[in-house]
């Protein structure tokens, strides 16, 4: 945990900002069963309720009262079976406590407190619910069935601002995740050697994270097939003349992530035609690079990146016609399906769980939702000193796209459908870091991994 006054402050600076009255409930997760009840997957706290009172534990929940000024955390402190099973561990009332709150009661408590307020007519503000289990619980609680919960949009105002700028020790965090992930890729790259298979990488870095009691921030992507834009199939074996993308991330034992992703060959050096295309590749990365600042909109980065990319597809004999003109018929879209970046916290996407529309959106400019490509972007408004963001364009042939695309003759005057097809099962190559935007400019975050042609092929040379 952080110390007791960041959370103290957190709630103080969440209850002066939401534009509310009432309660703002926080549900906590709970430990979700996989094949029985009490075989449960890895435990992981909401981040919202870990922002704001940073324990880690299943079942509870929080409620900041807005009209009587008071915090208090529902849940149970352990029955004497549950000590028997699990050892005695630090009390409820110690963990709050450290979190700033004085107040406890068991989690049954939460139904009388929450109809007690409802029947004086004071709203009961609550988090879109991701998990079913708080689902079913939110309509139990307030006798509303799912599909009529309705989330506040005030309390989703006020955390996105607050927890999109992040504090210093916030950034402390991410960086010790990234430092532990440039040592999972790595290795991955060490490894990746024909005859190996992705498993067995997986499990390799999967086994760094863990060393340094950190957890996968989502499941690695580790594969040859680098066109299927989030592969999670990890059964083949590396052969000679392939390429390997690894998107990997872990996240720190307070819950900070990290998303980075390298593709390399398997060999110790690229193909001509990998190199060209991985070449392109970097270019629109190092050019996105470049635009990142407070008061840019990210779709401009975006749209920056996606014409670099057209202009060397254009040099390679890919796409032809002018590159700015590509980019606005979405011509580009045929090798970059989806978005640039996104926001990067407590969660790998960060706050995806309270909607894009408010993460990466406003009112006055939601996202094109109707348009390939942009429909796929997840963040496209200005940037904010303390934003702490992903860059990771990328090429990926899908035969079955270039297939549908060549049959409708779609964007014909910028596409060269015959090379096009002819590298189809080529699959793909992402490049993915970490930023913090400042005033200025931007701070890369955690030690520089390599990732030129030269850098990756003197370090594949050396094992
Ligand atoms: N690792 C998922 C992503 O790059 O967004
Ligand atoms: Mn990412
Ligand atoms: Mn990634």
């Amino acid at each position: 945990m952080f110390n007791t006054t960041t959370y103290n402050n957190r709630r103080a600076k969440l209850a002066d900002n939401v534009q509310a009255k009432g309660l703002l409930l926080f549900l906590g997760n709970i430990e979700n069963p996989v094949n029985f009840e009490d075989n449960t997957y890895h435990f992981r706290q909401d981040s919202s309720f870990l922002y704001y009172f940073g324990i880690q534990q299943p079942h509870l929940a929080a409620i900041i009262d807005l009209d009587e000024n008071k915090t208090i955390v529902f849940g149970d402190e352990m029955s004497i079976d549950a000590i028997v099973w699990m050892g005695r561990q630090e009390t409820l009332k110690e963990k709050c406590a450290k979190a700033g709150v004085e107040e406890t009661r068991p989690f049954a408590d939460l139904y009388t407190y929450l109809k007690k307020a409802q029947s004086a007519q004071r709203p009961v503000h609550y988090l879109p619910p991701y998990q079913s289990v708080n689902k079913i619980l939110l309509s139990d609680l307030l006798e509303v069935p799912i599909k009529q919960l309705s989330p506040s949009v005030p309390m989703i105002q006020a955390i996105v601002a607050q927890r999109e700028i992040k504090e210093a020790q916030e950034i402390v965090e991410i960086e010790k995740a990234l430092t532990v992930t440039n040592e999972m890729h790595l290795l991955a790259m060490r490894m990746s050697k024909a005859g190996v298979k992705e498993y067995e990488i997986v499990s390799a870095i999967q086994n760094v994270a863990g060393s340094h009691n950190c957890e996968l921030a989502y499941p690695s992507i580790v594969t040859i097939n680098g066109g299927i834009l989030h592969n999670h199939y990890k059964m083949n074996t590396l052969q000679s003349g392939q390429l390997l993308l690894n998107d990997s991330g872990c996240e720190t034992a307070m819950g900070y992530a990290s998303d980075l992703t390298r593709t390399f060959p398997v060999d110790k050096k690229f193909t001509a035609e990998q190199r060209d295309l991985y070449n392109v590749v970097l270019a629109s990365f190092e050019g996105a690079k470049a635009e990142l600042r407070e008061g840019t909109k990210f779709k401009n980065v975006h749209l920056k990146a996606a014409e670099i990319l057209s202009q060397g597809l254009i040099d390679l004999g890919f796409m032809k016609g002018n590159a700015q003109d590509a980019v606005a018929a979405h011509a580009h879209t045929m090798f970059f399906q989806c978005g640039l970046g996104h926001m990067m916290g407590l969660d790998v996407h960060d706050m995806e769980d309270l909607g894009e529309q408010y993460v990466g959106y406003t009112a006055d400019e939601p996202k094109e939702t109707s348009i390939f490509g942009l429909k796929s972007l997840r963040l496209g408004k200005a940037l904010k000193a303390g934003h702490v963001l992903t860059v990771e364009p990328g090429i990926y042939f899908i035969p079955e796209l270039i297939e549908m695309w060549e049959a409708d003759k779609k964007n014909a005057e910028f596409i060269n459908y015959e090379k096009v097809k002819a590298f189809q099962h080529f699959g793909g190559i992402r490049i993915e870091d970490n930023f913090l935007i400042q005033a200025d400019g931007y701070q890369h975050l955690g030690p520089e991994l390599i990732k030129t042609v030269a850098e990756i092929e003197d370090y594949k040379a050396k094992f």
